[in-house]
C-alpha cells in the first residue's frame, strides 16, 4: 500500500521518469484504476442512474485528458514483467502506443469544451471511450 501510495506520489510530481520498474506498474495501475473509476462515473449519468452534473461530466474529460499525459511515462522498458496486464507489444510499437494515449487527450480536450448537458455528455462520452477498448484489445493481456 505504501508502495502505492509513494507511486502515486511520484506521478503527482511528475518524477515518473526516474521511477523504478514495479514502482512503474504500480503507479500505472493505480492512474487506469483512477481512469476507470471516471468512466464509472460517467456510466452512471449515462444510463440515468445518477443525475447528470456538468462539472462531474466535464472533470471525467479533464481527468482522461491528465492520464493521457501521464501515462505514456510509466511504460518504461525495464517494467515489462512483473505483475503487468501489459502486453509486449507495447515496447514493440511504443510510439503507436504513445499516440493512442496523445489521440485519447485530444478527444477528452474536445469533448470538455463540447459537453453542455445530457444529450452531448452521452454522445462525447461514447466516443471518448471507444480510446479505452481500443487500446486495451491491442495492448492488454486478457486475464
Ligand atoms: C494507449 C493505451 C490505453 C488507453 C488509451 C487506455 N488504457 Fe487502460 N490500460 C492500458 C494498459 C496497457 C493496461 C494494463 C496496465 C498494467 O497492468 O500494467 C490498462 C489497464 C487498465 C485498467 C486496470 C487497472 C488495474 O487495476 O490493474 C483499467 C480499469 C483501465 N485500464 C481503464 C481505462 C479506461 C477507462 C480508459 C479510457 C478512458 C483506458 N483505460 C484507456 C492501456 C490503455
Amino acid at each position: 500500500m505504501i508502495r502505492v501510495l509513494i507511486a502515486v506520489a511520484a506521478v503527482a510530481f511528475g518524477a515518473s521518469t526516474v521511477i523504478a520498474q514495479q514502482d512503474a506498474i504500480a503507479a500505472r495501475k493505480a492512474l487506469m484504476k483512477a481512469t476507470g473509476g471516471q468512466t464509472a462515473i460517467a456510466s452512471k449519468m449515462v444510463k440515468g442512474e445518477e443525475p447528470f452534473d456538468l462539472t462531474k461530466a466535464k472533470g471525467v474529460f479533464a481527468s482522461y485528458q491528465d492520464t493521457a499525459a501521464k501515462a505514456p511515462a510509466l511504460f518504461p522498458p525495464d517494467s515489462k514483467e512483473g505483475d503487468t496486464a501489459a502486453h509486449a507489444r507495447i515496447w514493440e510499437a511504443k510510439a503507436d502506443f504513445d499516440a493512442r494515449f496523445a489521440k485519447m487527450g485530444a478527444d477528452a480536450k474536445a469533448a470538455e469544451a463540447k459537453v453542455t448537458d445530457l444529450d452531448s455528455f452521452k454522445a462525447a462520452f461514447n466516443d471518448v471511450a471507444k480510446n479505452c477498448g481500443g487500446c486495451h484489445n491491442d495492448y492488454r493481456v486478457k486475464r
